[in-house]
């Protein structure tokens, strides 16, 4: 069934960090807050269903996300959105991206190292790099007259730094909205490698495209010293159901991960409501 996007729906009184909690975040009650990425539009009926039926189920006990339906549900979606093969084995369920960011962070760098951004940039990296004990080395994006351009020269400098140990990418940008091309992919890539920094991409806002624009992932350009980030999150409009995943070609740091997850935080029992959502 379509979504009508014209419904509007009272978000009031649900614990809605959005509309809920206005003068606690912002000090007055009387504007309007546009500050947090969700949207007022109500999730796909298929996804409503599917957590309605296993609600009338009694028992919310722990959850598995590692079983071919989780993971296929990612390899489906590269696949029919974006005609994109991803293997089954490097999908790996993660509580947020911010929290597969700042694994990653940890896994490859050390304190004191630096973490190269494109800015303008998604205020959660400032806290996430800093409270990490990184340093973040800015990489100024050009106007949106230049379709937010990457300055390759600044680009070069920053990543030849001997500390400079990570580009944190996000694909599609936020707060720009701009699409890395396929061919930009790859000479950041170009560049990451000769300089030996790895490349954490958070592709949250894949599907959150113009027309004229194409999402491609990294992995088509790049599957070594790489890690993408995403969730069913913004594209659905679930991210009060808890859950994204990352995309890892790499068999060690497939496992490091893990023991982060599983062993290091005992996070990997997943949100019953949130991997059925995501399915
Ligand atoms: C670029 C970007 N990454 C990550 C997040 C948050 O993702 P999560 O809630 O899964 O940590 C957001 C939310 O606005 C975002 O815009």
């Amino acid at each position: 069934m379509a979504i009508n996007f014209d419904e509007i729906i009272d978000r009031h009184g649900t614990y809605s960090t959005q509309w809920d909690y206005i003068e606690d975040r912002f000090g007055r009650a009387d504007i309007l807050p546009f500050s947090i990425s969700d949207t007022d539009f109500s999730v796909p009926t298929g996804v409503q269903d599917a957590i309605k039926r296993r609600i009338e189920h009694p028992i919310y006990g722990y959850t598995r996300w590692n079983h071919e339906e989780y993971k296929e549900s990612v390899c489906n979606w590269f696949e029919k959105q974006d005609n994109v093969k991803i293997s089954k084995n490097w999908i790996s369920y993660s509580p947020s991206v911010i929290f597969s960011v700042s694994v990653f962070i940890r896994i490859k760098s050390e304190p004191g190292d630096s973490v190269a951004v494109f800015t303008p940039m998604y205020d959660a990296f400032y806290g996430v790099i800093k409270e990490n004990n990184r340093f973040l080395v800015p990489i100024r994006l050009g106007n949106a007259y230049s379709d937010y351009n990457v300055d390759w020269d600044s680009l070069e400098a920053v990543l030849k730094q001997k500390q400079t140990k990570i580009l944190l990418l996000t694909n599609p940008h936020n707060p720009t909205g701009k699409v890395f091309s396929k061919e930009e992919l790859k000479l950041i890539s170009e560049l990451c490698e000769k300089y030996e920094v790895f490349i954490i991409s958070d592709d949250i806002h894949r599907d959150v495209v113009f027309d004229q624009y194409k999402y491609v992932p990294l992995t088509e350009v790049r599957k070594k010293d790489m890690v993408l980030c995403s969730s069913a999150s913004k594209t659905f409009n679930i991210p009060g159901l808890i859950g994204s995943y990352l995309i890892q070609p790499d068999e060690q740091l497939y496992a490091a991960f893990q023991i982060e997850l599983k062993q290091k935080n005992a996070l990997s029992s997943v949100s019953i409501l949130g991997m059925l959502a995501q399915v």
